[in-house]
């Protein structure tokens, strides 16, 4: 197959980053988190102070998403040449990354971002929406969860080794609005296609869930 693309979706903090990030390097191929692009866009607007509950500036944030000045370099995060790398990876940023994501324009406007990374040999593509819209094309697509306490979890700790100080409860109420926004909102809602594999990786060890996938790209690729 010409280019196969893996689509892994599913909930914030089900593991799907760490796990398609190493599925992408055991095979060689390119690795989009379409998460962060999305994040990239809510540090640019938190930089300039838009509120996109306000129906006005959504006149501004739209073509913003369309010419968003991103880039990648390894593990860097460029937002107009400046590292981004833990800015997009606070809470807030989370949050409002979460609440431009309802808004089908934005959606629309970072679609063909994301396409670009559809490069050879492959690609291993994580988000929301990347099995259903983005890459419906996808040789595999994986909805990969677990369960709300499991992932609340995981985040107290991924913030923990940060060296900042992580509320577990604060962490759990904000995962399940976020989860609900995601889920409800009109468009791309977060739930599993037709054709996706659904894996619960609650309580299977990182290297399994990766195993488990690898498994099921070599059959079809
Ligand atoms: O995956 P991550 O937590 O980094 O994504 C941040 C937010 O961006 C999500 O809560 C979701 O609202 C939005 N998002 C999305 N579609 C994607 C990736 C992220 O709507 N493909």
């Amino acid at each position: 197959l010409n280019k196969p693309v893996i689509a892994i979706d599913g909930p914030t903090a089900s593991g799907k980053g760490t796990v398609a990030a190493l599925v992408a390097d055991k095979l060689g191929y390119h690795y989009l988190d379409s998460g962060a692009i999305y994040r990239v866009l809510a540090v640019a607007v938190a930089q300039q102070a838009l509120d996109p509950d306000t129906p006005a500036n959504l006149a501004t944030i739209i073509p913003m998403a369309a010419s968003l000045p991103v880039q990648f370099q390894g593990e860097q995060v460029l937002l107009n040449g400046l590292d981004v790398s833990d800015a997009i990876r606070t809470e807030q940023a989370g949050v409002m990354a979460s609440r431009l994501a309802v808004v089908p324009e934005i959606r629309a406007g970072l679609l063909q971002r994301q396409r670009d990374f559809h490069q050879s040999p492959g690609l291993v593509a994580d988000g929301r929406d990347m099995g259903s819209v983005v890459f419906p094309d996808a040789v595999l697509k994986v909805f990969l969860t677990a369960s709300a306490q499991v992932r609340a979890e995981r985040r107290v700790r991924q913030i923990e080794n940060r060296g900042q100080q992580a509320d577990f409860q604060a962490i759990f109420n904000d995962l399940m609005a976020r989860d609900k926004r995601d889920s409800e909102r009109a468009v791309a809602p977060l739930k599993p296609c037709d054709d996706a594999l659904v894996l619960d990786c609650s309580s299977m060890p990182i290297d399994q869930v990766v195993a488990t996938i690898l498994n099921w790209a070599r059959e079809r690729i």
